[in-house]
């Protein structure tokens, strides 16, 4: 896939890559290293595309022999052909007679709240969605809610203002929260150390990234 090469997609057909839309290799093993150093139980990306990141943490359940991941994007099969989708289940291990890949075509909002009803929670939530500032606080909300103490959420593309100021927003209220310093300088990462015990008027004012690139 690195190559470029054309990917059968869910439909049947081979489809054309965008050559844009993946996270690096060097990411890639990145959140591999992760998931072997931490050993994850459960793994939750949101934004798949044509499958890349998912196949980093696929290879982390296969090397552990242990965990389950699950992938949301509610344009998969619309917009992706079902090329992550295809590439995650053909290369899913499967432990114990079960499956250990799960896709849910949703949006992430929408999709936090049927798992919350579910009562699941997650080791590590990779957030790669929409990449508009309130989506990611939103995702960043939601998530956290559903990440163990000790999980991390990581946020791709720093490069993005929204990314950016989203980072700012946690960084500054959330003191259950720690950021954790990471070798790669397109993605931050916290690890939740506790439950959000916030009073209800809490604030405190956090930088913003304007579209020139100075802050406020
Ligand atoms: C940058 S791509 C993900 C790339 C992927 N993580 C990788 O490394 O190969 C962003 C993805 O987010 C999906 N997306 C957009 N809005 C979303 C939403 N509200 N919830 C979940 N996924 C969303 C898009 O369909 C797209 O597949």
């Amino acid at each position: 896939m690195y190559d470029g090469d054309p990917q059968n997609g869910i439909d049947g057909q081979v489809h054309c890559l965008d050559n844009t839309t993946r996270i690096p290799p060097d990411q890639g093993m990145w959140i591999y290293d992760l998931c072997l150093a931490t050993k994850p139980k459960s793994t939750l990306e949101i934004g798949m595309a044509y499958g890349f990141s998912s196949l980093f943490f696929l290879a982390a359940i296969a090397k552990n022999q242990q965990g389950e991941h699950t992938t949301i994007d509610p344009f998969q099969k619309s917009y992706w052909h079902g090329i992550g989708l295809n590439q995650a289940i053909e290369h899913s291990p499967t432990l114990a007679d079960r499956s250990t890949f799960r896709f849910i075509e949703d949006r992430s909002d929408r999709a936090a709240t049927d798992l919350a009803r579910e009562k699941q929670s997650f080791d590590i939530v990779f957030v790669d969605g929409n990449h508009r500032y309130d989506d990611i606080l939103v995702d960043f909300y939601l998530y956290a809610q559903l990440t163990n103490v000790g999980g991390h959420i990581i946020f791709d593309d720093l490069w993005m203002n929204s990314v950016k100021t989203a980072v700012e927003f946690i960084r500054t209220n959330r003191r259950d929260f720690r950021e954790v310093i990471s070798s790669q300088a397109n993605v931050r990462v916290f690890q939740k150390i506790g439950e959000d015990k916030r009073k209800w008027h809490e604030f405190s004012a956090f930088k913003v990234f304007s579209p020139t690139g100075s802050t406020k």
